[in-house]
């Protein structure tokens, strides 16, 4: 497939442009551009490359060739209209999952000993160290919800804090877990054993709403939640619920279902005391933007060539 132009239309790190260009390929990059202006903008081009804040709907795609996402997550584009349409659609599967993982076990510990709004509170004078007692995560129980390329180094790392790691994953046979020394479970077992619970999956029909307010009732009084995975796998309104009855003790949110959260609701549940939040920096890191950035660009290179595909 021969490419001429490709628009960028998220913040892809510059990697990504110049090795399009260097080979023959013409590049725009630009960002946060209005619909309107996006509707214009691509109908110069025949490659798309996003990161999750553009919604590549039907309309968006005009006569697009290929779309990349310059990371994992791909619902952000409409997959059956691409299909449709006879677009290829790739991704950068495991390219950002350390920086993910590693937010991750970030929040968890930030959940557990209260770092960020003890650091708030001095900032603004005040010294206080009693309500800012925290537990240890040593003999505590992890549920890491999703035993793919994240959610395994997730385990993996909490075990050196002495956590239990248990886990879900429709995908993965016991043994194979056991292998990365995760117990699977089925979810209705899971929610009474957990202590936090981590969700590391793609938001499809099956996970949207995954951990709603029922579910929270389940756990132990005080579950806490961490999402670095999609907004809409935790629902945002059975969270805020259950946080202010006191039943969830705290939860660390990178990812909503709207971005920038502006609704009324989500700006309560933001609001709340025992809610960490982070604006979708799972894979903000150096090395891996950089690393997506040249992966994608090597895929689109490789279609430009005619060689083999890869990604979704
Ligand atoms: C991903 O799914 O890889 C990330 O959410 C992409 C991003 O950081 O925009």
């Amino acid at each position: 497939m021969k490419l001429d132009s490709v628009l960028i239309s998220d913040a892809v790190d510059p990697a990504c442009a110049q090795l399009l260009r260097e080979n023959g390929i013409q590049v725009t990059q630009k960002t946060k551009m209005p619909l309107e202006e996006l509707l214009d903008e691509i109908k110069k081009h025949d490659g798309l490359i996003v990161r999750s804040d553009t919604q590549v709907t039907k309309q968006v795609m005009g006569n697009l060739k290929v779309i990349g996402m310059a990371g994992t997550g791909v619902d952000n584009i409409d997959l059956a209209a691409a299909t449709k349409k006879g677009i290829i659609v790739m991704n950068t599967p495991g390219a950002n999952s350390i920086s993910a993982c590693e937010l991750t076990c970030a929040l968890i510990l930030d959940l557990a000993r209260h770092v960020s709004p003890a650091n708030s509170a001095l900032k603004h004078g005040v010294w206080e160290r009693q309500s800012y007692t925290g537990t240890e995560l040593y003999g505590k129980t992890l549920a890491v919800l999703g035993l793919g390329r994240i959610g395994r180094q997730v385990a993996k790392r909490m075990q050196a804090f002495g956590m239990k790691t248990i886990s879900f994953d429709s995908m993965i046979s016991s043994e194979a877990a056991r292998e990365f020394y995760v117990e699977k479970m089925e979810l209705e077992q899971i929610w009474p054993l957990a202590d936090y619970i981590t969700v590391h999956m793609p938001l499809i029909p099956q996970t949207k709403d995954l951990i709603n307010f029922d579910v929270l009732n389940k756990c132990k009084k005080g579950i806490c939640v961490v999402n670095v995975g999609r907004g809409g796998i935790v629902n945002e309104e059975g969270l805020l619920k259950s946080l202010e009855s006191g039943q969830c003790g705290g939860a660390a949110l990178d990812v909503f279902t709207e971005e920038p959260p502006r609704s009324e609701g989500l700006l309560r549940l933001l609001a709340h005391p025992k809610v960490l939040a982070t604006p979708h920096l799972g894979a903000n890191t150096t090395e891996a933007q950089k690393r997506v950035a040249v992966q994608i660009a090597g895929q689109f290179i490789a279609l430009n060539k005619g060689s083999s595909l890869s990604g979704v």
